[in-house]
């Protein structure tokens, strides 16, 4: 791929660059699995297997930004899941800095929107030792530059769609991520999820409101609360009993 190695990174990140692979995501894990450090990065010009959370498929069409960062923080399972919120405040920057005249907002657990409606997406996966402690974790992502689905299960837009009309370049976003997410990164593995869980719940869309939560088997209606100190969505039930969720869909009553 031409140009990759023009982009001005942070020097922790190791970047690999391919036209087409399956899934970034599986790419980074082949490097894990050979002894890949911290802070590797495979980024590809389109995929052929995107997959997105919860099974679904990501379709992976050139124009978009695709790729998937390897992690090793010292952390156990349970706080590894928190990097969702800490790659969103990255999202979140890097997405301000080309689309600064619109509402920029963060919804659980780890998608970005832009005037409510879904711009990126985060594939968290992990691997854990025989003792159970965090091997890596793989954290893929996907920005919509220039294509989005017309017939997601939620509203969705691209840069392209709501900027200036002219198309961004995915090294362009690749960098401004890297560069926003790094600092936030680092503050997290210093001070721990206190201070990231802050800024995500500032910049949170739908904190107060009614909001719907698809689990597999049932739908839950009810007032988003907050996150607790672990990441986990608190939701009061219209029943009036309180529900702590770790992973589900979340639609908002009004979007
Ligand atoms: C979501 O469903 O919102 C998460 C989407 C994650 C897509 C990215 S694109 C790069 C990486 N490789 C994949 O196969 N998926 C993630």
């Amino acid at each position: 791929m031409k140009g990759s190695s023009s982009l001005n990174i942070p020097t922790s990140f190791n970047l690999h660059s391919r036209d087409e692979v399956g899934s970034t995501n599986d790419e980074v894990r082949l490097l894990a699995e050979q002894g890949a450090q911290d802070g590797t990065i495979v980024w590809a010009l389109r995929q052929s297997a995107g997959r997105g959370r919860q099974g679904r498929t990501w379709v992976s069409p050139e124009g978009n930004l695709y790729f998937s960062i390897l992690l090793r923080p010292t952390v156990s399972i349970a706080e590894a899941a928190n990097i969702s919120f800490v790659a969103s405040l990255g999202l979140a920057d890097a997405v301000r800095k080309f689309a600064p005249e619109f509402n920029i907002t963060l919804k659980w657990p780890n998608d970005v929107l832009i005037d409510g409606k879904k711009v990126s997406g985060v594939l968290l996966e992990s691997k854990a030792n025989t003792l159970g402690k965090l091997e890596y974790l793989i954290m893929g992502i996907g920005i919509n530059l220039k294509h989005y689905p017309e017939d997601a299960r939620y509203p969705a837009t691209s840069l392209l769609e709501k900027n200036t009309g002219s198309t961004l370049k995915p090294g362009e976003m690749l960098e401004a991520f890297l560069n926003n997410f790094d600092p936030w990164y680092k503050l997290w593995n210093k001070e721990g999820f206190g201070s990231v869980r802050v800024a995500w719940l500032d910049q949170a869309h739908g904190v107060g409101d009614k909001i719907y939560v698809r689990l597999p088997g049932e739908t839950l209606s009810g007032r988003f609360v907050t996150i607790d100190q672990d990441g986990a969505l608190d939701l009061d039930l219209d029943s009036g009993k309180q529900r702590l969720i770790t992973a589900g869909d979340v639609f908002f009553a009004t979007s």
